[in-house]
């Protein structure tokens, strides 16, 4: 019997809302035993005192560009900054190549997931054949392969009537949608329409764009029962709007990108294309209604939308391929909301644990007795430089690329195995 006792670590679960000093004694995988004081002469000890625990963190956003695109990510590199990050789970998107609609594809992606076996791979599957928006794939063989959401994730659904389609069959299968919201039409250029893109003359994407689908969304949500989760949500008419809708019960969610949280669309200047996301960074107002949306529990999560891309896709903005890459940085950046006493250290465990594992309803984020021991153990204080030593993405576009960050992992425990140890 393979046991695991963590000793003197300050446990976070909010779960079950425990916040203290505990050891966790970890037996086969599963969490056997919480306590103030454990004795276990035959576990193997990790002493954490001193270190902040909590369940794995869940990330509902990843692009791991496999199959397909492993010049910019795959599914090994993907799993070695997961679990750098503190991440135990991770969905990702289905914009590979081929595209995460069919069975065999899905299949793949978990297949390799377990056969790496650092975190757990969770595909999503497209909502339409292809992503083109036109079809809807087989929700139910989907299901049945392991996808655990549907999604379009980098393109909108532009057709209406496909989308309530799909809302319906998803009610069925009680499954759930992950819905980039974006009208391709007024959602065609490079940054925030605003006085950057002004400034530089680069093309736009305006905050009615995303606006203009989120209610839409909600109102199918609302009318068909489905649950429709908002990925990346970045403006206030947007969460006004979901607010709205869960306030009259639709089963709606939504996620933020730690990116939009900290960064404005004058990034731009400093980063140049390192700092092109869709949706774009917005502005300093827009950021602050993502925090006051984080305060008053509008946002329900955070997501990476971990986003790899290689340097030569990424030159000049106007013509660079979307998305920053996120899952060592995730930690870090929310820290820095907590310094800034926008959250508290069980508000932001909670948004990367309990919360994600309820949208998808997946029996992890926990550490109740008997749940998957999947667990993180940080130093809220350590100084790291993210740089070629450090980062185990095959990218590196982030804005954050060579600076200091403030916020480490030290160990990341899947099912009572140590997948990750700081040096
Ligand atoms: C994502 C990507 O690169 O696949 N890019 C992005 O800017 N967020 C797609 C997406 O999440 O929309
Ligand atoms: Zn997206």
């Amino acid at each position: 019997m393979l046991k695991l006792l963590l000793k003197k670590g300050f446990l976070i679960d909010p779960s079950q809302g425990l916040e203290g000093k505990y050891d966790i004694l970890v037996e086969n995988g599963k969490v056997k035993k919480i306590d103030e004081e454990i004795f276990e002469p035959e576990a193997e000890i990790l002493d954490v005192e001193g270190y902040i625990v909590a369940p794995g963190f869940i990330d509902i956003h990843v692009h791991l560009r496999d199959p397909g695109q492993t010049y910019k990510e795959d599914i090994e590199s993907g799993s070695r900054a997961a679990v750098a990050g503190g991440f135990t789970t991770v969905v990702c998107m289905p914009n590979t190549n081929p595209p995460i609609d069919n069975p065999q594809t899905a299949n793949y992606v978990l297949e390799k997931g377990k056969k790496v076996g650092l975190c757990r791979v969770l595909p999503a599957g497209t909502i339409t054949k292809g992503r083109k928006g036109k079809e809807l794939a087989d929700y139910y063989a989907l299901k049945k392969a392991g996808c655990v959401a549907f999604t379009d994730d980098g393109s909108p659904v532009e057709d209406s009537s496909l989308m309530r389609k799909a809302m319906e069959l998803v009610v069925q299968l009680d499954s759930v949608i992950l819905d980039h919201c974006e009208d391709d039409k007024l959602a065609y250029g490079a940054i925030n329409e605003g006085k950057v893109s002004a400034l530089l003359g680069l093309s736009e994407r305006s905050p009615e764009a995303e606006e203009i689908h989120v209610a839409r969304d909600c109102i199918l949500s609302y009318r068909t029962g489905a649950r429709v989760h908002i990925q990346h949500i970045t403006t206030e008419l947007a969460l006004d709007i979901v607010k709205h809708f869960k306030d009259k019960g639709a089963p709606v969610s939504c996620e933020v990108n730690p990116n939009h949280l900290i960064f404005t669309e004058e990034e731009v200047l400093h980063s140049g294309a390192n700092a092109r996301v869709n949706p774009p960074l917005r502005t300093r107002k827009g950021r602050k209604a993502l925090i006051k949306g984080i305060q008053e529990g509008v946002i329900d999560c955070f997501a990476t939308d971990h986003a790899p891309h290689q340097t030569f896709e990424k030159e000049l903005v106007e013509f660079a391929s979307p998305g920053i890459i996120g899952l060592q940085t995730a930690l870090p950046m929310a820290l820095e909301l907590y310094r800034r006493g926008v959250i508290s250290l069980k508000k932001m465990i909670e948004m990367f644990t309990l919360k994600p594992a309820q949208i998808l309803k997946l029996p992890y984020g926990t550490l109740r007795e008997g749940s998957p021991a999947d667990i993180v153990v940080f130093d809220p204080n350590k100084e790291w430089v993210l740089n070629e030593e450090t980062n185990f993405s095959k990218s590196r576009n982030t804005p954050l690329w060579g600076k200091t960050l403030k916020g480490k992992v030290i160990y990341t425990i899947k099912e009572g195995k140590i997948v990750y140890k700081d040096k």
